[in-house]
């Protein structure tokens, strides 16, 4: 039997699976690490803590699997996106990585704009300057700490950074590339106009593969750390949402997944290239060989259900407490008795500014429609409709692009709540499903090394092998409902329209 391993080296810990050839789990090792605020919006992570866990997961999957080193064929590393490591000439970390979050480089967005030009920068980039990405990250050093930029030799991403690890190679692949504004995504390579305009040396950029090809194997001293072999070869792997598509099955045009974690996604397969000239969502290459992906982020969808409990959820806890149960088994009974619309409460979930549709860093979460009839109940339910309705928002651009997005998977931790799901289902008015395997980043990256390892011929053929959905857990749209939630979804609309002046009035206070 062959064996392959998924890494995905996420913003709280990094999780390894050894998987084998038909994509059943043989074993998983997690490790967790912290995440430094050095300042209000910065934030950073040790590249070191990544490749400590990295090795120490991988180790331990071989170790309690007691497989042959030599059949595990092929390895995949999936990663938070957009994150910044700088080396010097020995490979050494040069400073702490600033992550996909960190809000500090507003000044440095405005001077891309500025050198590219804003429409070159999205026909090329396929995004407007974004403060998350790396362009305005690397800008960041160079502006203030030249030391540390006159030292660089290698910009790698996250996940980029562990395989130099695993194989002395400076490699990246296409799908994570393009977070960094610097790919021309249509061409799906390193942007020379880009570059010169920002005066950005190529060459500390690393080599541009696609997501299944081979980018090295195993260095003899890492297999010796890790229990390893030598031969066992690492692919390009995906960032954290293009490895998840994978993951769901997400590889067809007309596929599609919703996440709800921290943030929440909506993101599309598309075999054509297609930009929003507005950059309200992203189009970045997928791991899907020649395609791309479509996708909408709305920054505050779980944290705003975290958000609610630990500040006006004491009652829930309490009770869940007592009666030895879930908090969100309660909330969902609740919010099952409670009547769509919340009885006329809106929630937009802007609590961290807005990616999709806004691109707004100064909105902010408000609850619309405030009443003394209003229970706990009501406002649970209308935390979790303004998150639905957020991510209806992303759906509904990718419509008004022409990519669609009817056979919808739903994955993260949001996925596991059956009401939320079916909530979603009714607004978008599309089946919402999930799949049976739920390992999903790491497994689309272990897929991907399948192929180049030669165990399956392509991704979609891998994915239609492998992923299949859940029958137990389809939800189907009911469109009364869906009437109801569409009445409701046009005022929270126009919400943001009323108080964009307001937003930009209150932050300058
Ligand atoms: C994508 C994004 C996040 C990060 C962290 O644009 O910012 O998905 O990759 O998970």
């Amino acid at each position: 039997m062959n064996y392959l391993i998924g890494i995905d080296l996420g913003t709280s810990s990094t999780k390894t699976v050894l998987f084998n050839e038909n994509g059943d789990v043989i074993a998983t090792a997690g490790k967790d690490y912290p995440l430094y605020t050095p300042n209000n919006g910065w934030a950073e992570q040790k590249p070191e803590d990544w490749r400590d866990a990295a090795l120490e997961t991988i180790a331990s999957v071989v170790k309690e699997s007691g497989v042959n080193a030599d059949d595990i064929k092929g390895l995949g590393i999936s990663g938070q996106m957009h994150g910044l490591v700088m080396l010097d000439g020995d490979g050494e970390v040069i400073r702490p990585s600033i992550i996909w979050c960190d809000q500090r480089t507003g000044k440095e967005c405005e001077e891309i704009t500025e050198k590219v030009g804003a429409k070159r920068l999205v026909e090329i980039t396929a995004n407007p300057a974004m403060t998350g990405f790396t362009a305005s990250k690397i800008l960041w050093v160079r502006n203030n700490e030249p030391e540390n930029y006159a030292k660089c030799r290698h910009i790698l991403l996250p996940k980029d950074y562990v395989r130099y690890i695993l194989t002395g190679e400076f490699a990246t692949e296409v799908s994570d590339a393009s977070g960094m504004q610097l790919l021309d995504v249509p061409a799906r390579k390193w942007s020379d106009e880009v570059l010169d305009k920002l005066g950005i040396d190529k060459s500390l950029l690393a080599k541009v593969y696609e997501s299944p090809e081979v980018t090295g194997t195993i260095l003899p001293e890492i297999a010796e750390k890790t229990g390893l072999s030598t031969s066992t070869v690492v692919v390009g792997g995906a960032g954290d949402n293009a490895a998840a598509a994978v993951g769901t099955g997400v590889v067809e045009d007309g596929k599609a997944f919703t996440t709800i974690g921290t943030s929440g996604v909506v993101y599309a397969h598309s075999s054509n290239i297609s930009i929003d000239p507005q950059g309200r969502v992203h189009t970045f290459c997928c791991a899907v060989p020649g395609a791309w992906h479509v996708m909408g982020v709305t920054q505050a969808a779980g944290y705003s259900l975290s958000w609610y409990l630990d500040n006006m959820g004491e009652g829930y806890k309490h009770e869940a407490e007592e009666k030895g149960c879930g908090v969100f088994e309660l909330i969902n009974q609740d919010v099952e008795k409670t009547p769509i619309g919340a009885n006329r409460l809106l929630y937009l979930p802007y609590l961290n500014g807005e990616r999709t549709p806004h691109l707004d860093p100064d909105c902010r979460g408000v609850f619309f429609g405030l009443s003394s009839m209003h229970t706990k109940a009501d406002i649970a339910r209308a935390v979790m409709e303004g998150i639905s309705y957020s991510l209806k928002d992303c759906r509904d651009i990718l419509e008004e692009m022409g990519v669609k997005a009817d056979d919808m998977m739903a994955c993260g931790g949001g996925a596991k709540n059956a009401v939320q799901r079916q909530m979603m289902a009714d607004m978008f008015g599309c089946d919402v499903n999930t799949v049976t395997a739920t390992e999903g980043p790491a497994l689309g990256v272990a897929i991907l090394a399948g192929v180049g390892a030669g165990i399956y011929p392509s991704v979609e053929e891998a994915c239609r092998k492998m992923i299949h959905k859940d029958p137990a857990k389809e939800c189907k749209p009911d469109m009364a409902n869906n009437a109801q939630y569409n009445k409701f979804h046009k005022i929270y609309k126009n919400l943001y329209g009323c108080l964009k002046e307001q937003y930009k009035e209150i932050a300058k206070l």
